[in-house]
């Protein structure tokens, strides 16, 4: 026996007592933010964070990511959960474990490249509020946005961790942009800017185990900081990805807790910790404890949430990642939206599209924002474009991204397209090449005056600048001046329940044979549903006495990954598996100024909603007049916005919804007259 071996042998036979590791490999844990925003679109409460929190503060993780990504946007769109007390909350529970967030470098947690007096005070807030370790990122990689937040992320005396997005044009590593030259490159500039640690992010889980040893060994042997590696499962690559470069001397590596684990997640910490025991880099870490932590977050946490996990399809590796080199919640986003448009049909188009619109856009990396810019162009260019013309529809964030606003892309764009998006352009039609944040005005005085009626309260003014339309319709909840719908509650182990006994009622047939003698009138809140269990249909009524309707329809947001069928908050038989022929429920009601038949029966050339949606804001007023072309209304889909154009010439005559509202395909937006 090797004397390797043995030392292996008597750790894992004595694993209580094991030696510390010479050179332990350091986790981060990413349960509480990458995991949930990967598996069940980001949909995790605080206050299902809390049973486990003070537990995880004991395994002696490198840091524990809380927040930042998608959390700000989804805790006050869909949870009504102010996100800056989540932070306050957390750090009551998890007392000695850094705090991590995900900080999208200039576009904070937003969509696109905030002013730089809204990057800093965001920062500065976070930092006030608990956050430790800034893990920053650019989608294009330009390090420039970087700049405001790196400032105040060192005035505030915490870490800065530089990421680089990993991004490939080919299936392996290598070609003309992402070659391991690149990668370097980009490390010595993380360095010059005095990162406290670099982080390549493989949001796509696209990075292949040789590679990663190939790139974490180069890295070691060009910087003494710290390299983490944070690689999503999706394509399957990532536990053996993070083994290589554990072997090439990775310093931190990021993982979830295992039911939290795979799938467009990441892979689990507990299997790790076990291939390493007895051997230089042992995590050191306790299985047992983190196996209870496992036992709190299945019984207590998870039941909550099963009907947002994608259960479609039975393997959990998406080979499409493989085959196209696209982020998996990018590939969900793009079924999402042509389903919606009923196109789904149309999907292989889509992945031959994909490849020229990034190209044309200067082949940047595809990650938030990046990869819903180059998603929904691509959709659009898909459904819209025809043999005349290409690129008909150009979203307001490609003309940004032609301009510039985003930075420098890995190549130049397309000079015909950049010509073309940048033509009648708000900022100018010649793009500019400095900083981003330089031609930004401030945003801060300005949001501070058109909220002022609401709070003066920063974090609620930061808020309502990176998100004025939702962020001002959560700010009216916070201070009581609108009640919160339904929709927006959270769902409890007792809904769960409910809906679990229903479902096994239905799957032994005892639905229908309930007596109806002695039912109870039905309410004027009772609800249908079609139930479909394998080749059985039931038509399920709910109905709660005492009138409140437990069950409220909300539209699920056309920008999403989230499962295809609208969700039914707190519904009954929202755990089963909706078979294919389910019909649709009906769009909801909306309230309009102008009811959409009354509007469609005006006289008058009416303007199409496209796509589903949330409207913006409408440009034009009820009797203002516009030419044929004139921008008249700002649609907001898959988190792109969308300028629709007059169809013709004449007056408006009735404008059919507001700020905020949600559209369905084919709605009646305005009539022009
Ligand atoms: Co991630």
């Amino acid at each position: 026996m090797s004397d390797h071996f043995k030392v292996q042998m008597q750790a894992i036979n004595d694993y209580d007592n094991r030696p510390k590791a010479a050179n332990p490999v350091q986790i981060q844990d990413l349960t509480l933010r990458d995991g949930h925003q990967s598996l069940f679109a980001t949909r995790g409460r605080t206050e299902d964070m809390i049973p486990v929190a003070e537990m995880m503060d004991e395994i002696g993780f490198w840091g524990v990511e809380v927040w930042g990504g998608a959390t700000f946007d989804t805790m006050h769109r869909f949870l009504n959960e102010d996100p800056w007390q989540r932070l306050r909350t957390l750090k009551r529970y998890i007392k000695k474990t850094p705090f991590s967030m995900l900080l999208r470098g200039q576009n904070v947690v937003g969509y696109r490249n905030y002013a730089d007096d809204v990057a800093y005070a965001f920062v500065e807030k976070a930092a006030e509020n608990g956050m430790d370790v800034f893990r920053t990122f650019d989608a294009l990689n330009d390090f420039r946005n970087f700049e405001t937040v790196v400032r105040a992320i060192k005035d505030c005396d915490k870490h800065f961790q530089g990421c680089i997005c990993y991004s490939l044009t080919e299936p392996r590593m290598g070609g003309d942009v992402y070659n391991l030259d690149y990668y370097i490159k980009k490390a010595k500039d993380l360095e010059k800017m005095k990162a406290d640690s670099i982080c390549i992010k493989d949001m796509a889980g696209l990075m292949a185990p040789y590679d990663a040893f190939e790139l974490i060994k180069a890295l070691k042997e060009t910087t003494d900081i710290p390299i983490h590696l944070h690689s999503h499962f999706t394509s399957g690559m990532a536990p053996m990805t993070h083994l290589k470069a554990v072997e090439a001397g990775v310093d931190i590596i990021d993982t979830c807790m295992s039911s939290y684990a795979y799938r467009t997640s990441h892979p689990a910490v507990e299997p790790l910790v076990m291939s390493l025991i007895g051997t230089n880099r042992d995590t050191g870490f306790d299985i047992k404890k983190l196996a209870d932590i496992n036992v709190v977050l299945e019984k207590e946490v998870l039941p909550k949430y099963k009907h947002l996990l994608d259960d479609s399809k039975v393997s959990i590796i998406d080979i499409n990642v493989l085959l196209h080199q696209t982020p998996g919640g990018m590939l969900s986003n793009l079924v999402n939206q042509l389903r919606e448009m009923d196109a789904l049909d149309r999907i292989d188009e889509v992945f031959a599209e994909l490849p020229r619109v990034r190209r044309d856009l200067g082949q940047i990396p595809l990650v938030t924002p990046t990869s819903q810019i180059v998603g929904t162009q691509t959709v659009n260019n898909v459904l819209f474009d025809d043999d005349d013309e290409d690129y008909k529809m150009i979203t307001a964030q490609v003309k940004d991204l032609c301009y510039g606003l985003y930075g420098k892309t890995a190549v130049p764009i397309s000079s015909k397209l950049q010509k073309k998006a940048l033509k009648g352009y708000e900022r100018g039609t010649k793009p500019i090449t400095c900083r981003p944040g330089e031609v930004l005005e401030p945003e801060l005085e300005k949001a501070k005056e058109e909220i002022k009626a609401l709070s003066s309260d920063m974090e609620d003014v930061i808020l309502y600048t990176l998100y004025p339309v939702t962020g001002k319709k959560f700010l009216n909840y916070k201070y009581g001046k609108e009640t919160p719908p339904d929709s927006l509650k959270a769902r409890t182990l007792e809904d769960v329940k409910k809906a679990d006994k229903i479902l096994a009622k239905a799957k032994a047939g005892k639905l229908v044979e309930k007596s109806l003698a002695d039912a109870p009138e039905k309410g004027e809140n009772t609800r249908t549903f079609n139930v479909f269990i394998e080749d059985e249909y039931f038509e399920v009524s709910v109905d709660e006495p005492g009138g409140q309707p437990i069950i409220t329809y909300a539209q699920p947001p056309a920008e999403q990954a989230m499962p295809a069928q609208p969700q039914m908050q707190a519904a009954p038989i929202a755990a089963a598996r909706p078979a294919p022929s389910a019909p649709k429920p009906p769009a909801p009601k909306k309230a309009a100024p102008v009811s959409k038949s009354a509007a469609a029966d005006a006289e008058g050339t009416p303007l199409t909603a496209p796509m589903p949606g949330m409207i913006v804001s409408y440009s034009k007023s009820v009797g203002d007049a516009v030419e044929k072309g004139d921008p008249v209304v700002v649609l907001e889909a898959m988190k792109m916005e969308n300028s629709l154009p007059a169809p013709v010439s004449g007056t408006i005559i009735a404008i059919n919804f507001a700020s905020g509202d949600s559209v369905a395909k084919n709605d009646v937006l305005c009539v022009i007259g």
